[in-house]
């Protein structure tokens, strides 16, 4: 029989800034399915690469002081470090810089211009140059500032070719309507539907403004236009007309994962370039949600960009990868919180599931000398429950895996962990150990959660990347884990008895989120040491010092937070109000030793909730080096609630 393709794509990442967490949020759950349809058996094409051209990276390379090649060069070295590090396993990586690419862009314009769908014409109109796009009057507020980013656009006058966009709306209305999974989720089905009913415009598809990018075939004057350069990688990486049989044999592409933002140049500008070369559609293109900083979207410019690197650096690979397949269900927006990863770490990780390798595995070395039992007959019935649960486990998996719903998958992995760990607790093998005539049972007790920890180090390996080897590890089957089919997860019984386990360390550690603040802080000092080398450009205004509320408190209670050596929590009067807040004085300051006390306090500070406990506003300290730390206070008595400025 034939092996079944699956081809799947992510978008291709412009290299004009550093990739954040939210890149690798679709990158991962790109890797996640391919890994799952590899295990599965599929032969799976996994495509990822770089946008490489266009004026805004034209620009940033200039204000770099390179020539663009050169500077996209070096970006793309991080982009492939940081896949690299995340376990994300492409099998291509497109760059649109690359010759093959090129000539076949320019090929795809020529054909699709001699069949008359591309014709010269003069574009006027409003331009955003960040966002690469353009808009129509009706697009815009009166302010003219681009709906997608907030900046303001330009007017853009010159000539153009177009694409006829309009032919074909039509027929992709139809399709769309006809094909009910090729855009998903329903709701942003529902949004492109509208959109195409408004009608369409032709797009413009060449700029002569900038010479970054690839020149049009039938006039050296344009170059093309981004998203046409841009969307055509999906069938230049796998061979259209160059490897004719390859791209065969993986188009038409199972799924184009993209955010929600790019879809409608995936469901729109997209299927109409395929209808106009005569190649089938995509089967799905999913538009999933952001991942939002607590202060909205993350860009360079508002500083709110969480780097995945660093957290790779701080908490390992897994844990990242667990926490944004779990915490935001896929196809809408959530927020990435540290905290809540910290969290994640805590209970899923080091307690769910690193409890029950390690009770499991230090059993197996207590009572049996490190080598595995036989299983005896099942004896009660949470024996076959376990069984039954590990079967309905791997099918809910899979049925939600083939929805994208990684979050629920994942949910019921963990649902199957804690009935594994709840299994220990029905068993009593401690208990097992000391009577007599029971050895038998405690070895079918042991044997059953192995086998539940190799089905579970099986179904986490579309997800994680080290942990599985780790667990297979610590079990003596590390080979078999990592050769496992999806379809070997379900038969019980394949740990051999009479090897030996390995104790190892616990795989995930406990995270204390103070001493993880703590760290950051010692991480984040040296760039406040930097403010002595270029003190001009950290200058403030008058009116930048003025939007702070500095404010005379006083203290009336003090407490230590619980679980945490850094934090106090205080309570603070301020004349007209009383307010909480919490403050990481708890090694310079015993609580006793603050109340009476007149402090200054920032009072306009966004609200925190630090350690589950909400601060609202923050004291002045001053600390150096050495880790000195004293309280800014007042030489005279005031009034609470006094201006400081
Ligand atoms: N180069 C175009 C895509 C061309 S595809 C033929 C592009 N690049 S991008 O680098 O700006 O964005 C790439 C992807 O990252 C988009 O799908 C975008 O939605 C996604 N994300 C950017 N920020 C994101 C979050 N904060 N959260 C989730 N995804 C985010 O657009």
């Amino acid at each position: 029989m034939e092996q079944k393709t699956f081809y799947i794509t992510t978008p291709i990442y412009y290299p004009s800034d550093k990739l954040h967490i939210g890149h690798a949020y679709t990158t991962v759950a790109a890797d996640t399915l391919a890994r799952y349809k590899k295990m599965c058996g599929y032969d799976t094409m996994f495509l990822t690469g770089s946008d490489e051209h266009g004026q805004k990276i034209e620009r940033t390379a200039a204000q770099a002081g390179k020539k663009p090649k050169e500077y996209v060069d070096e970006i793309v070295i991080t982009f492939k470090e940081l896949w690299r590090k995340l376990g994300v396993d492409y099998d291509y990586f497109i760059r649109t810089t690359e010759k093959r690419h090129q000539e076949v862009v320019q090929q795809v314009f020529k054909k699709i211009y001699q069949q008359g769908d591309i014709y010269k014409g003069k574009y006027q109109g409003w331009y955003c140059t960040p966002c690469e796009s353009f808009w129509t009057e009706r697009q815009l507020a009166a302010e003219k500032v681009c709906p997608d980013c907030a900046r303001a656009v330009e007017w853009v006058e010159e000539e153009s070719y177009f694409f006829k966009l309009s032919k074909y709306a039509d027929r992709l209305l139809e399709h769309i309507k006809q094909n009910p999974d090729f855009i998903q989720p329903e709701s942003r089905r529902n949004e492109m539907i509208y959109f195409i009913e408004q009608g369409l415009d032709d797009l413009s598809v060449s700029r002569t403004t900038f010479d970054w990018g690839i020149p049009v075939p039938i006039d050296q004057n344009h170059v093309i236009y981004v998203w046409f350069d841009a969307l055509s990688n999906y069938i230049t990486a796998i061979g259209y007309l160059t490897e004719q049989e390859k791209f065969n044999h993986y188009w038409p592409a199972d799924l184009h994962l993209v955010g929600k933002d790019i879809l409608r140049f995936h469901t729109i500008i997209w299927p109409i370039i395929l209808m106009a070369l005569d190649l089938p559609l995509p089967k799905q293109v999913f538009g999933h949600g952001w991942l939002l900083s607590k202060s909205g979207k993350m860009s360079k410019s508002k500083g709110n960009v969480v780097d995945p690197n660093r957290l790779i650096d701080q908490f390992g690979v897994d844990p990242i990868r667990y926490y944004l397949l779990r915490e935001v269900a896929f196809g809408t927006d959530g927020t990435y919180s540290t905290e809540a990863l910290i969290q994640r770490i805590n209970s899923d990780l080091a307690n769910d599931l690193g409890n029950l390798l390690n009770r499991t595995i230090s059993m197996v070395e207590q009572y049996f000398d490190g080598v595995i039992p036989e299983a005896g007959p099942a004896e009660e019935p949470f024996d076959q429950e376990l069984k039954d649960y590990a079967a309905t486990t791997l099918k809910k998996v899979a049925v939600n895996m083939e929805k994208l719903k990684y979050a629920v998958a994942m949910e019921e992995i963990w649902n199957f962990i804690r009935r594994s760990n709840k299994y220990i607790d029905q068993t009593t093998p401690w208990l097992l150990a000391r009577e007599e005539g029971k050895r038998v049972r405690l070895g079918t007790v042991l044997y059953n959660l192995l086998e539940a920890l190799r089905i579970i180090a099986g179904v986490l390996k579309p997800f994680l990347v080290e942990t599985p080897g780790r667990i297979g590890e610590q079990i003596g089957i590390r080979t078999m884990i990592e050769t496992t089919s999806w379809d070997d997860l379900w038969d019980w019984g394949l740990v051999p008895a009479g090897i030996r386990v390995k104790k190892a360390e616990p795989i995930f550690p406990r995270i204390e989120l103070d001493e993880y603040l703590a760290e950051l802080e010692r991480e984040d000092n040296p760039e406040q040491v930097e403010t002595v080398d270029e003190p001009e450009s950290k200058l403030i205004g008058f009116n930048d010092f003025t939007k702070l509320d500095l404010r005379v408190a006083e203290v009336i209670t003090a407490e230590k937070i619980e679980k945490s050596d850094k934090l106090l929590k205080l309570r603070v009067d301020l004349g007209q109000e009383r307010r909480q807040l919490v403050a990481g004085i708890a090694k310079h300051y015993a609580p006793d030793e603050l109340i009476g006390r007149k402090i200054i306090i920032v009072a306009n500070l966004e609200p925190a909730t630090i350690f589950g406990v909400k601060s609202n506003g923050m004291i002045l300290a001053a600390s150096n080096q050495e880790g000195e730390l004293t309280l800014t206070t007042v030489e005279k008595d005031i009034s609470n609630g006094s201006r400081v400025k």
